[in-house]
């Protein structure tokens, strides 16, 4: 049996798709244990997890140096990493949104200047309305661009809508629903083929008991 790499996203995001692996057969009780190591094994099992930054699982996965991981669709859309999706796992579902104060007039004439940790995305949705834009690149507190007159609106991820609640913000225009994805590095999908496989299926039977 050849070991499966599997690159999990740090959070409590990871720690519930964590609990599907589990539940799909393929546990490692040593990532139980309260401590601040990043890789876990269990060769029984034939699975090496390691916790990675949410926002890097693609790039550990494109490399090869994880076989599959779980990263969020809005990294997908963003980085556009060149890797298999094989699963929607139907976890940390939000969605990706235009959102703006709650005095903003749009003007379709005017370039409107928005504010995004996501400017690939911003940009294709855009683009798609033929809409003259200022992409301002920020790296969190997105909300705060627009009370301070930076941007027009901004884009970024809403899940329960509060954080633009408590800012003064109102989501305007859905772009795309989020979730969270199990990617595969498509070399490791053709030599590890049967291992992938089986944890694939394992998850899938996890997503649909949790419909
Ligand atoms: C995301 C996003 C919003 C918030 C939305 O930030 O950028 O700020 O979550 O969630 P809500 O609708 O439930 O309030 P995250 O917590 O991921 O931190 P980040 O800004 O570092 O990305």
């Amino acid at each position: 049996m050849k070991t499966v790499n599997i690159a999990l996203p740090k959070g409590r995001l990871g720690e519930k798709v964590y609990q599907m692996f589990r539940a799909a057969g393929f546990d490692c009780p040593a990532i139980e244990e309260n401590n601040r190591k990043l890789i876990f094994e269990n060769r029984e099992k034939g699975v090496r997890y390691f916790w990675v930054k949410p926002s890097d699982v693609a790039i550990y996965v494109e490399r090869g140096a994880a076989d599959i991981g779980v990263a969020g669709k809005d990294i997908l859309l963003e980085y556009r990493p060149d890797v298999y999706e094989l699963l929607d796992l139907k976890v940390g579902n939000c969605r990706m949104a235009v959102a703006a104060p709650e005095s903003f007039r749009d003007f379709v004439g005017s370039t409107l200047r928005v504010a995004t940790k996501f400017p690939a995305i911003a940009e294709t949705y855009y683009n798609k309305k033929c809409r003259d834009i200022d992409i301002i690149k920020l790296n969190g507190s997105i909300e705060i661009a627009p009370i301070l007159g930076l941007s027009d609106v901004i884009v970024d991820i809403v899940e329960t809508g509060t954080t633009l609640r408590e800012n003064g913000l109102i989501p305007i225009e859905t772009i795309v629903p989020i979730s969270a994805r199990l990617i595969a590095n498509k070399a490791s999908y053709k030599f590890k083929n049967e291992e992938l496989r089986a944890i694939c299926a394992g998850l899938e039977k996890q997503v649909n008991n949790n419909d």
